[in-house]
């Protein structure tokens, strides 16, 4: 029991610190590290907030499912690439943040929302068997590099920083969906794509705006 208790207060640590704090301490280099900074017009840095909010939002909901994940599932043979897989969800989300930061701007509000939901998703996915939750970190690694084909469009050519921070992201999470698949994951259902889908319109079009 004590060993539940200690396990739920170190997971709360742990989403409250990721969800709220401007979390810092990537492993790998920040990949604008050599970009000067262009000069942005305002505009052009409010879009590029808005994008970056949205892809911290992403990885406060990444790092909350491979936690969720973890605790549940068994991972047989597999446990060392998804937790190699959620550290690099951790340099994301230390990039985002210092962008953010050099933007002026602060991420998401509701994050620590996103982050109990996915968490509560991923713990549930887990218990469903690795490959069902496997197939889940599938499909959302694979949403999201969307997501970012979709950003670097968006965003303004002159932000070269941005750029570079997604490009490097979106290398990572195709590796991710990759190595999810190569671990046996699960073809989700239509319908639970969907779901995913929309739940993850929401979030996006939330965190751009607060
Ligand atoms: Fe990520
Ligand atoms: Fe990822």
């Amino acid at each position: 029991m004590n060993n539940i208790i200690d396990i739920l207060i170190d997971e709360i640590d742990k989403g409250l610190k990721y969800s709220t704090q401007n979390y810092q301490l990537n492993k790998r280099d920040y990949p604008a590290k050599d970009i000067e900074d262009s000069n942005l017009t305002e505009l052009e840095k409010h879009h590029s907030a808005g994008l970056m909010r949205v892809n911290h939002a992403g990885e406060v909901c990444a790092q909350a499912l491979y936690r969720g994940q973890a605790l549940t599932a068994q991972l047989n043979g597999v446990k060392e690439k998804m937790n190699e897989a959620a550290s690099e969800e951790l340099d994301h989300l230390a990039w985002c943040n210092k962008r953010l930061e050099e933007l002026d701007q602060k991420p998401s509000v509701l994050n620590p929302l996103w982050y109990g939901m996915s968490f509560a998703l991923g713990a549930v996915a887990g218990l469903a068997g690795d490959k069902w939750s496997l197939g889940f970190v599938e499909e959302t690694e694979e949403q999201v590099v969307k997501h970012l084909d979709g950003h670097m469009q968006n965003v303004s050519s002159n932000d070269n920083k941005t750029k570079a921070i997604m490009k490097q992201m979106r290398e990572d999470e195709e590796a991710h969906a990759l190595a999810a698949q190569e671990a046996g994951a699960a073809e989700l259902p239509a319908e639970i794509k969907e779901v995913m889908s929309t739940v993850a319109k929401i979030m996006t079009s939330t965190s751009y705006q607060i």
